[in-house]
């Protein structure tokens, strides 16, 4: 008798896991198990999986995490739909557990309640450009920067001694970030911004637990914290110290707010909002004081990590390829010569736009998009997909598509170059994310790679420290970011 049931709880694992996706009209896949989904399948790199189910399946594969998921791979189905038909793809599948425990609750810009999002992103685009987001005057924050960390760059590296560029790429993008989010910058000593730094990368050491990446699909798992070795406490610890250290730069907003000056940061202008809605005797609705802690604590979290991994990628691409670091110097050197790099000369530095394209179709900085959620009824490739499925633009396949480009897998700017020598943006490269959830910071990323990388070069020459350069080892987490590595730096001037 055993003997049967087993063999028919067996047959029925064998059906379902083979015929799921089928009977619920869903794109093929790997077969999924019952509650785990392919979650068991996950591995750190998730790129050579999902690359290998594309190879399998198609372009349009679902996978189960454990609920269904929709995966888009191809170029002209990411047009048509996240793209094109964008409205029905803004909603996120937020980790609600995860966003509980560090803001108490679905608050802030890239997990929001869905109902609240687009206020909330149409209020910070707004605020942020109003705040000179991209503005002369935080060019000129970046440019200073480059020149004191070029400046520093030299000290460290006097006598051929091995730099690590980590801090001082750090220095230079958070301050941005924090210009525009807290509206002040720090001194390269600033101690607060060695805090910030390690309570960063203390909280993302702390999320790599496995417990914490299960919490999402497995919340029962909070039960048994102390059991498991108190992994959630320990993360809860650092956040704290992460929102008291948010609280206290708003305390100083706050201190020096005037209603009667145009708002100076993303902070200011939210407790502007909340002030006049207060006084005009409206609801606060979505402007309250915690979606305003987790509104900065995403602005220092999407803008900060994202923006350095790539300036280090850069950087390691351009020890591993001499040549092409000579070829960008060259260009800068007969277009710009010694004189300070804007953003205009984005026109006529062509090499160096290609440069930084190239890096970021090769880099796949998120080792999985995040994913959205349909909000109406879609057909996706013909599969009728339902209201509340999950869909993953899996735009880093495309980047590294042989269909789409020769060699996917080799470094070379100059794909990116026409027969007359110009840079041609490649809109199959999306680094940022496509359709309505895509990066709220493009603009001001793409001006900070722009100015830092340009400047670095126009001044040093980076070096590998052996003969043979360090192989670009990946690091995974939120990120997708190079091991540490030194490199040498020598002065152009
Ligand atoms: C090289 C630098 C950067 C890269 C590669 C990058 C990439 C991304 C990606 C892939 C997403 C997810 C989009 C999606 O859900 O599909 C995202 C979202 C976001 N990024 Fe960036 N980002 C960068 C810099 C920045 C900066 C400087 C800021 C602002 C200070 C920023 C703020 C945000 C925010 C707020 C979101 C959430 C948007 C939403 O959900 O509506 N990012 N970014």
């Amino acid at each position: 008798m055993i003997i049967y049931i087993v063999l028919l709880a067996l047959v029925a694992l064998v059906c379902y896991s083979m015929f799921i996706n089928r009977i619920k009209g869903l794109p093929p896949g790997p077969p999924p198990l019952p509650v785990l989904g392919n979650l068991h399948q996950f591995e750190m790199d998730l790129s050579k999986k999902f690359s290998g189910w594309k190879k399998n399946y198609g372009k349009v594969f679902t996978i189960w995490m454990p609920n269904p998921t929709v995966v888009i791979t191809d170029h002209k189905l990411m047009q048509e739909h996240i793209i094109k038909d964008g409205d029905k793809f803004g909603d996120r599948v937020n980790p609600k557990e995860m966003m509980n425990l560090l803001v108490g609750g679905e608050y802030g810009l890239l997990f929001n309640e869905n109902k609240m999002w687009r206020e909330q992103r149409r209020f910070a685009l707004h605020a942020l450009r109003n705040v000179g987001y991209n503005s002369a005057t935080m060019q000129d924050t970046a440019i200073n920067y480059a020149q004191d960390i070029i400046s520093r760059w030299k000290e460290q590296s006097a006598g051929g001694r091995p730099v690590d560029v980590t801090m001082g790429l750090m220095v230079g993008v958070a301050n941005i970030v924090w210009q525009q989010t807290f509206g002040r910058t720090l001194p390269y000593d600033d101690p607060l911004l060695e805090k910030v730094k390690e309570l960063t990368q203390n909280l993302l050491e702390k999320m790599k637990h496995p417990i914490i990446t299960a919490l999402d699909p497995f919340p029962f798992l909070c039960h048994f914290d102390g059991l498991l070795g108190s992994p959630i406490k320990a993360m809860a610890a650092v956040n704290s110290e992460i929102l008291q250290l948010l609280e206290d730069e708003l305390k100083l907003v706050e201190k020096h707010f005037n209603e009667d000056e145009a708002p100076k940061c993303y902070a200011d202008a939210f407790i502007g909002e909340m002030k006049r809605r207060e006084a005009k005797g409206e609801e606060l609705g979505s402007y309250t004081r915690i979606q305003l802690v987790a509104a900065c604590y995403d602005l220092w979290t999407a803008g900060f990590e994202t923006t350095v991994t790539t300036l280090r990628t850069i950087i390691h691409f351009m020890i591993n390829n001499p040549e092409v670091q000579r070829r960008a110097q060259r260009e800068i050197d007969e277009k710009i010569g010694k004189r300070t790099i804007h953003m205009e000369d984005q026109k006529i530095l062509h090499y160096c736009n290609a440069v930084i394209q190239e890096v970021q179709r090769l880099e796949g900085i998120a080792p999985l998009s995040l994913p959205r959620l349909v909000s109406e009824p879609v057909n996706i490739d013909g599969y009728d997909i339902p209201v509340g499925t999950a869909v993953i633009p899996e735009y880093s396949l495309i980047h590294l598509d042989e269909n789409e480009y020769e060699r996917p897998d080799f470094f070379c700017p100059e794909r990116h170059i026409n027969d007359k020598g110009e840079f041609v943006k490649d809109p199959r490269i999306t680094p940022f994310s496509v359709g309505k959830r895509a990066c709220l910071g493009e603009g001001l990323a793409r001006m900070e790679l722009f100015i830092y990388f340009s400047t670095y070069i126009q001044h040093l020459t980076f070096s590998s420290v052996g003969k043979v350069p360090p192989r670009l080892n990946v690091q995974i987490f939120f990120t997708r970011s190079p091991a540490p590595f030194d490199v040498l730096i020598s002065s152009r001037n």
